[in-house]
């Protein structure tokens, strides 16, 4: 069973300035709640216990918003509204089961994911990355059940235009294991065009094992000056270990851009 998730939110989100030159990307409403809710709710409903946030100091806010108590209380005594009670629980569930860790530099995914090592308790883990949200069904309820068939790690994959593959990681398929599922031979870092391997790109879901955090202990930094998670999964892959590809179902929503965080609203609105 994967009961712990993790979830890397000390970005910086300079691609939704001035959003959040002052403010927590991940707090930002999308048709009404936090983008962060819908990424809970969506580790809840796939059976996970425990989640474990990668902030920094400057993402305090996302801290507050789960534990200011005293003012809901406050409010509640007043008002007797029933709706901030019934927000309050759920605020108070998610609570319970967040621990927070930080990463003070953004040194990129695969630093924040080793911030984590002393904390995850079984062979494999969940990670989100909450920029991505895939809405009208659940994915990491999807990987989980892929998981435990194939009892191996398991990233999520879907199809991009190939002028845009040097803004995802790009997998290389190794075999076809059925329609929405393939062993992974090899995964670049934002590829020029002309060294991808495909057009199948990773999406913000993955299924690790604890085994990462050898490869993390020693990552060297990749594009960008970052450590990046897709070279240490390179790495692990190399070395012989199993990852499965998940062509997903559900519909993704890309809400790290200023043009796709508008979108999702109105994508959502229609649910
Ligand atoms: C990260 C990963 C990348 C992946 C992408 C999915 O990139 O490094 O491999 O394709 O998420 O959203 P970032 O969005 O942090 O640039």
């Amino acid at each position: 069973m994967i009961k712990q998730a993790i979830i890397p939110l000390a970005g910086q989100g300079t691609r939704l300035l001035p959003l959040t030159s002052i403010f927590a990307k991940e707090l930002l409403p999308i048709n009404g709640k936090p983008g962060i809710e819908y990424i809970l709710d969506e580790c809840i409903e796939a059976g996970i216990k425990e989640i474990i946030f990668i902030i920094s100091k400057k993402k305090q806010l996302i801290k507050k918003y789960f534990y200011n108590d005293s003012f809901y209380k406050k409010i509640i005594k007043t008002k007797k509204d029933k709706r901030i009670k019934y927000e309050y629980e759920k605020i108070k569930k998610f609570k319970k089961m967040i621990k927070f860790v930080y990463q003070n530099k953004p040194m990129g995914t695969g630093d924040a994911v080793l911030k984590t090592k002393k904390f995850i308790k079984d062979k494999f883990f969940l990670m989100l990355l909450p920029d991505d949200l895939i809405i009208k069904r659940n994915c990491s309820k999807d990987m989980i059940l892929v998981h435990k068939k194939y009892n191996c790690s398991v990233m999520a994959s879907m199809n991009v235009k190939r002028n845009t593959v040097k803004r995802w990681g790009i997998y290389s398929k190794e075999k076809k294991i059925n329609k929405n599922n393939f062993f992974i031979k090899d995964v670049v870092e934002k590829p020029e065009i002309k060294y991808a391997p495909s057009n199948s790109a990773v999406i913000g879901r993955y299924i690790l094992s604890k085994d990462i955090f050898k490869k993390l202990n020693n990552q060297k930094k990749g594009k960008g000056g970052e450590i990046h998670i897709t070279d240490s999964i390179k790495r692990l892959i190399e070395s012989g270990h199993k990852i499965i590809g998940h062509n997903f179902s559900g519909k993704y929503l890309d809400c790290g851009t200023m043009k796709g965080y508008i979108k999702s609203s109105m994508e959502i609105s229609k649910l």
